[in-house]
C-alpha cells in the first residue's frame, strides 16, 4: 500500500504547481513535533530562495489550495515556512480498514529483493558470553527481522570467534595439564578419543591469558599452537573440534533463551580454506606488500581526517588475524550466498577495523564491486554507575546470571498478586522479562552507551516492555469479551480513529533503511499510548451503539496486529496475561 506520507506529498504536489510553484519542494513526511501535527512539508524554506519569497507567503498558497482536500482535516502554514498536516478521520478510517486486509499491514513487497546478511552475536568459542555480546545479538536479531518483514531474504551468521589466538591458549594450556594425551604426539596416527579431554572449559582460557602475560615463553607457544591450528595440526584440529562442540551447544542454549536464531553457525575458521589462495591473489595482484615483517595492504585514501593504518592480512609469523579471517569470509560468502549487502554488527570501538577491512575487499575487488558493506557499531552497556555493566562484586557479568536475575525479579513480581500456576507465572515471567531486556537496549540508538537498569527496565510503567506488552494484552482481554459475546471481531467496520496504527508502513520502511530498531521502539511506545488513552476515555465494550462498538474494536484489532508485528521485529513476544 502507498504510503500516507507518499498518498499527501501526491496532493501537495498539486497545489505546490497549481499555486505557482514546482513540485519539487512537495515531499511530505512523518511529523517531527507530534504533539502540532501528524505530517508535516517543509519545501517551502527551499522554494523560498527559489521564488525569492518568504516562505511563509509560499506555504499560505499551497495551504490555501490544499484546504480543498479530502484526505486531510486541518492543514495550517506556521511561521517560518512549514505545513502541518492532520489527516481527515474518514481517510484514516479507510486506509486503516484496507491495511488491515493486508497481512503485511500495507507494507509494500521491495521492488528488488535483496540477499543480506547479518553477521552478528559473534560470541567467541572457549571464552564464556558476556553481556558485551548481549548488544549484538539483540541489536542484530532485530535488524534481521525487520528485514525479513520488509520483504528480502535475510541470513543470519553468529561468526563465531574460534581461530585465534585464544584456540591456542586453551591448547596450549591443556598440553601443559595433560601432556601424555595423544594431541600432542606427534607420532600418533590412530583415532583420537572420542570424549572431550575438557571438563574445565570455562576456566581453562582465563587461566591461560592471564598465564601467558606473565610468561614470555608460554605466550611463545600459544602463538605457536595458534598457528599450526591454523595450518592444520592434526592433533589440534582434534581438539580444536572438542572445544567447538562443547561451546557451540552452550552458545545455543544461551543464544535460544534471547530469543536469538542464528541459520548459519559459521565461525572466522571457516574462512581458513580461502585464506592461503586469497593471499597469493594479493600478492600477485600487487596489493599487499612486506611491512616490517607483515604482509599488509595499504587502505589509507586521500581525504582521511585520521590515520587509517593499512589492513594486516599475515603476521610476520604467518598466522592470520582478525582483518584475514573478516576477508577471506567475505570471500567465502560472495562464493556461497552472493549477498547485496552484508551488515555486520560489534562494539563501536571496532570501527576502525571495519573500515579498513570494507576498503581492502572493495580495492583488492575480492567481492562483487556491487555488494554493499555496513556497520552498526553500538555503544557500551553500563551499569547505574556509568561504567560498563559489571556483577556487584566487579567482575565480568555473564550473560547466562543476567538473563536468570531478570528472569526471577519478573517473577516475583508477576507472582505478588496474581492468580497464575506456578507454571504459568514462570513462562510468562520469562516473555515478559525478555521484552524489558530486549526493548531496554533496543529503545536506545545503536551507537549510545545506555545504562542497563533493571528496576526500570522490568517496570510496567513508562517506556519499557512491559509497558507496550501490557498494552497488548489488555486489547487481547477486550477481544476476548468481544469474542464471548457472539461477535467476530474481524468483519468489524473500522471507525473515525484515534490511533497511530495508520504510520506502521511508514516506520517500518525508516527502520529498514536507517537499520534502526529504535524507531520502531519510539513508534510502539507513541501508538501504546495512543490506545491507552483512548482506552481510559472511551467505554468500549459497554457502548451501546452496536455499530459505534463495531467501530472501536477493529481499531482495537489493527492496533494490536501492529503491536504484534512490531515486537516480533524487535524479537519479543507478548503473553495472553500478566
Ligand atoms: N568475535 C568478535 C568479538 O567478540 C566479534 C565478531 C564481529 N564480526 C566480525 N565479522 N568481525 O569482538
Amino acid at each position: 500500500m502507498k504510503k500516507i506520507a507518499d498518498i499527501l506529498t501526491f496532493e501537495l504536489e498539486a497545489a505546490f504547481e497549481k499555486a505557482g510553484y514546482d513540485k519539487q519542494y512537495a515531499k511530505v513526511t512523518l511529523s517531527n513535533r507530534p504533539d502540532l501535527c501528524e505530517y508535516q512539508c517543509n519545501g517551502a524554506m527551499a522554494a523560498a530562495k527559489a521564488y525569492k519569497k518568504a516562505p511563509i507567503m509560499i506555504a499560505n498558497d499551497v495551504v490555501e489550495v490544499l484546504k480543498e482536500s479530502v484526505c486531510i482535516e486541518q492543514v495550517e502554514a506556521v511561521n517560518p515556512g512549514f505545513i502541518n498536516i492532520i489527516l481527515d478521520g474518514e481517510f484514516v478510517a479507510s486506509y486503516l480498514g484496507k491495511m488491515s486486509e493486508q497481512e503485511k499491514l500495507g507494507v509494500e513487497e521491495p521492488t528488488k529483493q535483496k540477499t543480506i546478511i547479518v553477521d552478528y552475536g559473534g560470541a567467541n568459542v572457549a571464552k564464556p558470553l558476556h553481556v558485551g555480546h548481549l548488544r549484538s545479538a539483540v541489536i542484530g536479531e532485530s535488524v534481521k527481522r525487520i528485514g525479513k518483514y520488509v520483504g528480502h531474504k535475510m541470513i543470519g551468521d553468529v561468526h563465531l570467534g574460534d581461530w585465534g589466538y585464544q584456540m591456542g591458549l586453551v591448547i596450549t594450556e591443556l598440553k601443559k595439564r595433560k601432556p601424555e594425551l595423544p594431541y600432542f604426539d606427534d607420532q600418533f596416527e590412530g583415532e583420537y578419543p572420542e570424549e572431550s579431554p575438557f571438563t574445565e572449559l570455562e576456566e581453562i582460557y582465563p587461566t591461560a591469558s592471564a598465564y601467558a602475560k606473565e610468561h614470555e615463553d608460554y605466550k611463545e607457544e600459544a602463538l605457536q599452537a595458534t598457528f599450526l591450528l591454523q595450518n592444520g595440526h592434526r592433533g589440534y584440529t582434534a581438539i580444536w573440534k572438542h572445544i567447538m562442540n562443547v561451546s557451540v551447544a552452550d552458545l545455543k542454549k544461551n543464544y535460544g533463551a534471547l530469543n536469538v536464531e542464528f541459520d548459519l553457525w559459521k565461525g572466522e575458521a571457516d574462512a581458513q580454506p580461502y585464506i592461503p589462495e586469497m593471499v597469493e591473489y594479493m600478492k600477485k595482484e600487487g596489493y599487499a606488500h612486506i611491512d616490517q615483517g607483515a604482509l599488509v595492504v595499504d587502505v589509507k585514501e586521500e581525504n582521511d581526517t585520521k590515520e587509517i593504518p593499512p589492513c594486516m592480512i599475515l603476521k610476520s609469523d604467518g598466522a592470520a588475524l582478525y582483518d584475514t579471517t573478516d576477508l577471506a569470509t567475505l570471500i567465502e560468502r560472495e562464493k556461497l550466498y552472493h549477498p547485496d549487502e552484508v551488515i555486520y554488527l560489534a562494539d563501536k570501538r571496532q570501527e576502525l577495523h571495519f573500515v579498513q577491512v570494507f576498503r581492502c575487499a572493495k580495492k583488492t575487488k575480492i567481492i562483487n564491486e556491487n555488494m554493499e558493506l555496513k556497520f552498526i557499531g553500538f555503544g557500551t552497556m553500563n551499569g547505574k554507575d556509568g561504567k560498563p555493566f559489571k556483577t556487584r562484586d566487579g567482575g565480568v557479568m555473564r550473560l547466562e546470571s543476567l538473563i536468570n536475575d531478570i528472569n526471577e525479579e519478573m517473577y516475583k513480581k508477576i507472582a505478588e498478586n496474581r492468580t497464575m500456576s506456578e507454571e504459568e507465572a514462570r513462562k510468562t515471567a520469562q516473555m515478559v522479562a525478555l521484552s524489558a531486556m530486549k526493548y531496554g537496549d533496543l529503545s536506545n540508538q545503536a551507537a549510545k552507551d545506555y545504562v542497563f537498569d533493571v528496576e526500570r527496565f522490568i517496570s510496567f510503567e513508562g517506556n519499557t516492555g512491559p509497558y507496550n506488552l501490557y498494552t497488548i494484552v489488555r486489547i487481547k482481554s477486550i477481544l476476548a469479551k468481544y469474542a464471548e459475546s457472539g461477535k467476530d471481531a474481524a468483519k468489524c467496520k473500522m471507525k473515525k480513529p484515534q490511533t497511530q496504527s495508520e504510520k506502521f508502513n511508514n516506520v517500518i520502511e525508516i527502520a529498514f533503511e536507517e537499520l534502526a530498531p529504535h524507531k520502531i521502539c519510539a513508534y510502539i511506545y507513541d501508538l501504546s499510548n495512543a490506545f491507552n488513552r483512548f482506552y481510559h476515555e472511551t467505554k468500549i465494550l459497554s457502548e451501546e451503539n452496536e455499530d459505534r462498538k463495531a467501530g472501536f474494536i477493529a481499531l482495537l484489532l489493527i492496533t494490536k496486529r501492529a503491536l504484534e508485528a512490531c515486537i516480533d521485529m524487535l524479537g519479543f513476544e507478548a503473553p495472553e496475561r500478566m
